[in-house]
């Protein structure tokens, strides 16, 4: 972790992927790189190399009678990081619609009552949410557009808004499988052939930009708050 001086502010890039030679650990790096290069300062925070275990517990359980209840000093060291962002770009594969479990442990147990929510001048507002969330589902699958829209119900509406952040999007990059796979009317998965050689590199390359512009596009879509 490094809080680096900066002039554009400060970017959390909370990384959840447990492989680091995966595309979506790729896709993060890359977004690091591109974030300092616009002149933030980037906190890199990897779930799974930092052995974040997303499963609820006593300590961190919401007390609906307290909202200031003191939660674990490993969540306590997370509100901090957050707080002291001015982005948040979660980097994610998309597993079932949603993001996977190591995620949504993270948003249970640190966006937690009394520090996300549950206060009349929210602790969040001014930041920015950036979701980047890598699909297997080719783009011009039927099922991708759907899958937007449910994204950005969930994490943008249902969480990022709900925790009074001033802004939050969702960027969902499809096509991250190297073999396209889709169903088919009966319900066969059908999985296409793996590229290779150059067609590999292009298809990387393209991916690459599309991920480089989703994120280009939000810091472009709004000033940096405060
Ligand atoms: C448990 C699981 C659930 C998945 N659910 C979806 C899904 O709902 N929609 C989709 O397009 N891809 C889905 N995928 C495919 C992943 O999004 C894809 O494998 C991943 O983005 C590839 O990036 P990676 O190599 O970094 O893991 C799922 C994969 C797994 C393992």
């Amino acid at each position: 972790m490094s809080h680096l001086e900066n002039t554009a502010g400060t970017a959390l890039v909370v990384m959840a992927h447990h492989r680091a030679d995966s595309l979506t650990a790729h896709t993060a790096r890359r977004t690091v790189a591109q974030l300092e290069d616009a002149g933030y300062g980037v906190d890199l925070l990897d779930l799974h190399a930092e052995g974040f275990d997303p499963r609820m517990n006593a300590a961190d359980q919401p007390d609906w009678g307290d909202r200031d209840k003191p939660y674990s000093d490993e969540v306590r060291a997370h509100m901090r990081r957050i707080l002291d962002a001015d982005l948040v770009v979660a980097v994610f594969p998309v597993y079932w619609q949603s993001v996977p479990a190591l995620l949504k442990g993270w948003i249970d147990r640190v966006w937690n009552y009394g520090f996300a929510y549950g206060r009349s001048k929210p602790r969040l507002a001014g930041k920015r949410m950036l979701w980047l969330g890598l699909a297997g589902a080719t783009s011009d699958d039927p099922i991708t557009e759907g899958m937007r829209a449910v994204l950005e119900t969930n994490l943008s509406e249902g969480i990022a808004y709900y925790c009074g952040f001033s802004h939050s999007s969702v960027a969902l990059l499809p096509d991250a499988e190297e073999r396209p796979q889709r169903l088919d009317a009966e319900g066969n998965l059908l999985v296409g052939d793996a590229v290779a050689g150059a067609e590999r590199e292009a298809q990387y390359a393209e991916f690459d930009r599309r991920a480089r512009k989703a994120v280009e596009g939000f810091l472009a879509a709004e000033p940096v708050a405060g």
